[in-house]
């Protein structure tokens, strides 16, 4: 499935696009607002740092996205349609007003619900975006979910693209696509695809108010440069879904930084609600590893990667290995566990090593496996925020007396048994594009 940004100008068209400092927006709204939070989230986070968010609109007082900005701090102003009865043109030059005095440069429409008239759209021509819960030119218009279910697709997903006069239409900025499972609904699509959104509409307005990309000539023309959300950087090329078994998701954010130079479209179980994970029944980390890949292989019919992982201390005669996320039932009590069971042994008996086995299958069962060690010992104290599971008690070879949790992401994720792993099965993983 693919991930796409049309790119069709001369390179030096797009070199003469200048670098923004901070860009005006106005984002357009008619109902709950999720895809409202998913951006103002993004700004909270420091991801939107050249978006100045001046105003939301709002065609409806009754929405529920007003509430969603006004816990964002960010002003509102509702424009109510019914006030305009059979004059949209003067509904749409009341919003007009507003974005005028605001001075917006960039208009964004999230789940904005009416049409808007030639005018509006002409004024406002290279600076409106809208997203759309298909993959267009498919199911313009509403419930496109229910169109995609009952055109029996098998892939849909979500467009960002330029406004123009023809609804739904116009040149497109960028697609995410889901795959759609035999029993899906409406509403079950209709979730995984507005996860999508949650990415694709903040990643647009980044590429935007970064200046890179403005639509030149009828076509998107796409400047390279940094961004905000390096992993959907690659979105603007093809790309490969892959499914990542599992529902940890501070695995899931360590395996998307340590393949996010690879072109794959990851998702997680969370796009996948009302499958139960699996029951890692297995003897070793290479067994746990296939169950959970081979599941979600099979529900998804996507390729799908797994890991199983542990720690094994020699003093303890290897364990917990392969039960380590079974050895107590939170993470503090795991890690106060282990340093009641090693308090009396000195530091030339705590030797231990990370274990990862990584497991990469096909629906039909074709299948990688690969192993990565990380070696080092288990300190007397725990030290350091970063990663998680027992990386707060472990000393990694090589860096003196710091701890895996005080290492940079990157650099823990260079020398770590997940990231060694992983690193093994690139090649594979490359080749799947
Ligand atoms: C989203 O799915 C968006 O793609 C769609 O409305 C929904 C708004 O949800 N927009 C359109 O259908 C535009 N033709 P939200 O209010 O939760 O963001």
């Amino acid at each position: 499935m693919n991930s796409t940004v049309h790119d069709a100008d001369s390179e030096e068209e797009r070199d003469s696009i200048p670098e923004s400092p901070m860009m005006r927006v106005a984002i357009l709204i008619s109902g709950r607002g999720t895809n409202l939070h998913a951006i103002l989230k993004s700004r909270q986070d420091g991801s939107l740092p050249h978006a100045d968010i001046r105003v939301v609109i709002c065609n409806d007082p009754s929405a529920a996205g007003i509430d969603v900005a006004k816990e964002f701090g960010i002003p509102v102003r509702v424009v109510d349609h019914k006030e305009f009865k059979g004059d949209r043109s003067g509904h749409d030059a009341a919003i007009a007003r507003v974005l005028r005095a605001e001075d917006i440069e960039l208009v964004v429409l999230a789940g904005y619900m009416r049409l808007l008239t030639a005018g509006f759209v002409d004024e406002f021509a290279g600076r409106m975006i809208n997203i759309h819960p298909s993959l267009l030119p498919a199911f313009p218009g509403v419930r496109a979910q229910r169109q995609a279910l009952l055109q029996r697709v098998r892939i849909a997903g979500c467009t960002v693209h330029f406004v123009t006069q023809a609804m739904d239409g116009g040149p497109i900025i960028s697609q995410r696509s889901v795959p759609v499972l035999l029993n899906d609904d409406e509403d079950s699509l209709g979730r995984r695809i507005l996860m999508e959104e949650h990415r694709a509409l903040p990643q647009a307005i980044d590429l935007f108010t970064r200046n890179r990309i403005r639509l030149i000539g009828g076509h998107v023309s796409i400047r390279p440069g940094d961004s905000s959300f390096p992993d959907l950087e690659k979105d603007i090329g093809p790309m490969t879904p892959l499914i990542l078994a599992t529902g940890n998701m501070d695995k899931v954010q360590e395996i998307r930084a340590i393949l996010s130079d690879t072109p794959l479209h990851l998702f997680t179980t969370a796009s996948f609600p009302g499958y139960a994970e699996p029951k890692e029944s297995g003897e070793t980390y290479l067994e746990n590893a296939r169950i959970k890949a081979s599941y979600w292989a099979r529900i998804t019919g996507l390729w799908s990667l797994a890991d199983d992982s542990g720690i094994e201390v020699e003093a303890l005669g290897g364990r917990p290995g392969v039960f380590s996320a079974r050895y107590a039932p939170t993470s503090r009590e795991r890690i106060a566990k282990m340093l009641e069971e090693l308090r009396d042994v000195p530091v030339e008996k705590r030797r231990a090593r990370f274990v990862a086995v990584a497991v990469l299958r096909s629906p039909d069962g074709e299948e990688y496996s690969a192993k990565g060690t990380c070696d080092g010992q288990i300190a007397f104290a725990r030290c350091g925020e970063n990663g998680f599971g027992y990386d707060p008690i472990f000393i990694p070879d090589g860096y003196g007396r710091t701890h895996l949790a005080e290492l940079p992401d990157d650099v823990k994720n260079s020398i770590s048994h997940r990231g060694r792993a992983l690193e093994q099965l690139k090649d594979v993983l490359r080749k799947l594009a």
